[in-house]
């Protein structure tokens, strides 16, 4: 099949490169001049574990090409894919623009029958929209279709070629085959290709992502709770977890959700919810626990160190916003980075891949080291932020002898807290802090 993808951002990428691995012939759009060159020349901009393989082998393989020319890529497509960016407004909803302005240019050009696929995460009500520019632009036939990524950066590769679920939104029957045909190879294993209107399509995309960042927020209470009662928030979710109708993933505790995705769907949920004039209480309460949560480690820190953060010098493990990624989007790293550069402290960092990124942000507000012990020295506590492989299994004599004391805050539960107390740590994680006996006994 022959396809276009407009926008080469995190998405656009993922998914051209992941089309064209099954013999479609593909080719992405971008205005960035720059970037097309670049990949051209065979450079991802983006790292994401699996891609570049991928990339390099359909390049050289003749079915997948970059360029700036939209006219050129929509010519022959069967199926445009538009993964445009959906920033949020000032007030929280979607801004549509870029792709409301890209489907304006794709009318324009159009000549034959087109599929335009929404890939973006866009509001309910957004094909709707994207048609009437089409209706308004041109006479020729085109089916809009919503097709929710379900993306997972550091394994969206094998998240595109192996999904839990295509969700496609349309009452086309031409692009209905068209699409079923295309994700076919993708769901041999016997996963669904669920079709249904364009709404409802729109929706499950928020639905989805709203639902598990509340399991997450419910997990930090619980964890909260945890430190509270006495209880040890691991062996809840364990409990919790193995019952099959809540399952054992998304229930990890830590330091908040951050990333493009979360944060920004959930506040668009809310907001499309206010829009109708419907009062989304969970949603309200996700958010503002996911917020506190942020703050939790900053919190525990001033609580230790009497109130006082000032001149203290804080190394940080981890800045991206999960593990595999440099994405550093809404990472709870830089809130944590803001509150401790607010409360006077120094802070010095190491990611095994964000690190370039904070830099570009951050410049020399805080100090950047090579290696994750390097980030030890002069400091008085060590804060562990993204759960790396690479942080779970250190050299603990090297962390006592370098540290100024042996304090270790983490906001990921990575390490036993009786080997840490066995090792002489002064350990605080999250949710499983025990509560002194006098207090617990009066419970
Ligand atoms: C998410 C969705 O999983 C994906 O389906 C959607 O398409 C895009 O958004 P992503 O943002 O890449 O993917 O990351 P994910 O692995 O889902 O983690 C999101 C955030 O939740 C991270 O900050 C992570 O640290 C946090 N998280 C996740 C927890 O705090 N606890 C958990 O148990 C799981």
């Amino acid at each position: 099949m022959k396809i276009a993808v407009i926008g080469t951002g995190y998405v656009g990428l993922v998914t051209g490169t992941c089309l064209s691995e099954t013999g479609n012939d593909v080719t992405c759009v971008d205005i960035n001049k720059q970037k097309v060159q670049m990949m051209q020349q065979g450079q991802l901009p983006i790292y994401e574990p699996g891609l570049e393989l991928l990339f390099l082998r359909n390049i050289i393989q003749d079915r997948l090409r970059f360029t700036t020319d939209l006219a050129d890529a929509i010519k022959d497509a069967e199926i445009i894919f538009l993964a445009l960016p959906t920033p949020p407004g000032e007030d929280g909803s979607a801004d549509l623009s870029y792709v409301l302005g890209a489907a304006k240019d794709i009318a324009k050009l159009v000549t034959s029958y087109k599929v335009v696929v929404t890939k973006s995460t866009v509001p309910v009500g957004t094909a709707d929209k994207v048609k009437a520019v089409f209706n308004e632009h041109t006479d020729v036939e085109v089916a809009v279709v919503s097709n929710p990524e379900f993306l997972r950066e550091g394994v969206a590769v094998e998240d595109f070629m192996k999904p839990d679920r295509v969700v496609v939104g349309t009452t086309d029957e031409r692009a209905r085959k068209l699409m079923h045909d295309l994700y076919s190879p993708y769901v041999r294993q016997g996963n669904p290709i669920i079709f249904m209107d364009e709404r409802s399509s729109e929706l499950t995309k928020y639905a989805a992502n709203s639902f598990l960042a509340t399991k997450i927020s419910f997990m930090n209470e619980i964890a909260n709770l945890c430190e509270l009662v006495g209880a040890n928030v691991d062996m809840v979710r364990l409990g919790v977890g193995s019952d099959d109708r809540i399952g054992k993933r998304f229930l990890f505790p830590g330091i908040g959700y951050g990333g493009s995705c979360f944060p920004k769907d959930v506040q668009a949920l809310a907001k499309s919810a206010e829009d109708n004039k419907y009062d989304f209480k969970i949603l309200n309460s996700v958010m503002e626990v996911n917020t506190i949560q942020k703050k939790i480690l900053v919190e525990k820190l001033k609580k230790y160190y009497g109130g006082d953060l000032k001149d203290k010098t804080f190394a940080l493990w981890g800045l991206a916003f999960k593990p595999e990624t440099d994405d550093i989007r809404e990472a709870p790293a830089l809130y944590i980075i803001d509150e401790l550069l607010q409360a006077g402290a120094k802070v010095t960092v190491f990611d095994p891949e964000a690190i370039n990124n904070v830099k570009y942000l951050l410049e020399d507000k805080i100090a950047y080291a090579d290696d994750q012990y390097e980030a030890l020295e002069e400091a008085d506590a060590l804060l562990i932020l993204t759960e790396w492989s690479v942080f779970r299994n250190p050299d603990f004599n090297r962390i006592a002898s370098t540290l100024k004391e042996k304090v270790i805050f983490d906001g990921r539960n990575l390490f036993d807290l009786d080997k840490m107390i066995d090792l002489g740590f002064y350990y605080n994680s999250i949710g499983r802090d025990l509560v002194p006996q006098d207090t617990f006994t009066t419970l």
